[in-house]
């Protein structure tokens, strides 16, 4: 076993997002990406073992229980890239399956830091592995990888958990669309995709009764303070979490409980909000299983195999690049 990190390059301005979200016209808005500092990546574990929130259990059971199908129907050896690996404990099922067959190198690609280090402390234990992490955006990070490839290995990348969700439907096309274009063909795709469920199902995973998704979000502002020495009063916000019927997602909000001004001097601007407006901070759009293929499909990718989870509708969709 191998463990070696690459540092980051990963160049975003945090003020420069934060000032152009919260000073357009029209709906504000705190880019999704900026949840998973270590207080943010650390509050999502903790949301992952929820009872409402079965998403994760879903993701990992399928993987358990089709982790060694899944191998099989991978061609020649592979290298394995997993974009935003997360913790990486539900990767282990595949790795174990794909490490009985070979030695296999696998690059978690992820722009939180303390996410690649958990992943590598909860991986490294298998035989036969090499971790070499990525602090990357995960196409920067893949494309990184991808110049890694040996001569006759295919890759074989992951992009578990839903995240596919966190895109609008259009950008999900154009980013599978990316991927594809730094694969060949024959290489694979294992998308992990949340299935459209009821409203209540939908409320109760994205505003549980525990505050816990409530405290993930609020966190956004709490970096706002800490990062950027804004001077956010959170008990001022609520955590909103809605149902957007025509877009098929659940959206997540911050509203302002009264009228007040913040002053985030790092960023150089001070923001009014009107009691009751919201700032918007996540999207996750829930899809059909039909619906994957020609996503699928419109990405440049053939469905190869299906798996749907009984008890919370979630399917994992291993994709060929043609
Ligand atoms: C990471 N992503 C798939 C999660 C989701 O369900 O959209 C993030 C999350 N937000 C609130 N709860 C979980």
């Amino acid at each position: 076993m191998l463990v070696h990190a690459i540092p980051s390059n990963v160049s975003y301005d945090f003020g420069a997002d934060v000032r152009d979200g919260l000073t357009c016209s029209g709906q504000k808005e705190l880019p999704s990406k900026y949840l998973y500092d270590e207080v943010g990546s650390a509050l999502f574990e903790v949301i992952c073992r929820l009872p409402q929130y079965g998403l994760t259990r879903a993701d990992e059971r399928l993987l358990r229980r089709h982790a060694d199908e899944i191998v099989d129907r991978l061609r020649g050896p592979v290298a394995v890239a997993e974009l935003g690996s997360g913790s990486g404990k539900k990767t282990r099922w595949l790795l174990e399956a794909l490490c009985r067959r070979q030695r296999t190198s696998y690059y978690p690609v992820e722009i939180s830091r303390s996410a690649l280090v958990m992943c590598e402390r909860e991986l490294s234990d298998i035989d036969s592995i090499s971790i070499v992490g990525f602090e990357r955006e995960y196409l920067d990070g893949l494309l990184e990888v991808a110049s890694y490839r040996k001569s006759g290995q295919r890759l074989f990348v992951l992009f578990l958990g839903s995240t596919i969700g966190n895109f609008d439907r259009p950008a999900g096309v154009k980013f599978l669309s990316a991927v594809r274009s730094v694969l060949q063909p024959g290489d694979s795709l294992l998308l992990g995709a949340d299935l459209e469920k009821s409203t209540a199902q939908l409320l109760e995973a994205y505003d549980d009764e525990l505050g816990v998704t409530a405290a993930f979000n609020l966190n956004l502002l709490a970096r706002t303070n800490r990062e950027l020495g804004a001077d956010f009063d959170l008990r001022q916000f609520a955590h909103l979490a809605k149902i957007n019927p025509i877009a098929r997602s659940v959206e997540m909000y911050l509203q302002s409980k009264q009228r007040q001004t913040v002053n985030i001097p790092a960023a150089e601007i001070s923001v009014e909000f009107e009691e009751g407006e919201t700032i918007w901070t996540e999207s996750s759009h829930k899809y059909s299983a039909k619906e994957i293929v020609a996503t699928a499909r419109e990405g440049g990718f053939r469905c190869e195999c299906q798996w749907i989870d009984q008890q919370w509708p979630f399917s994992e969709n291993l994709l060929i690049a043609e």
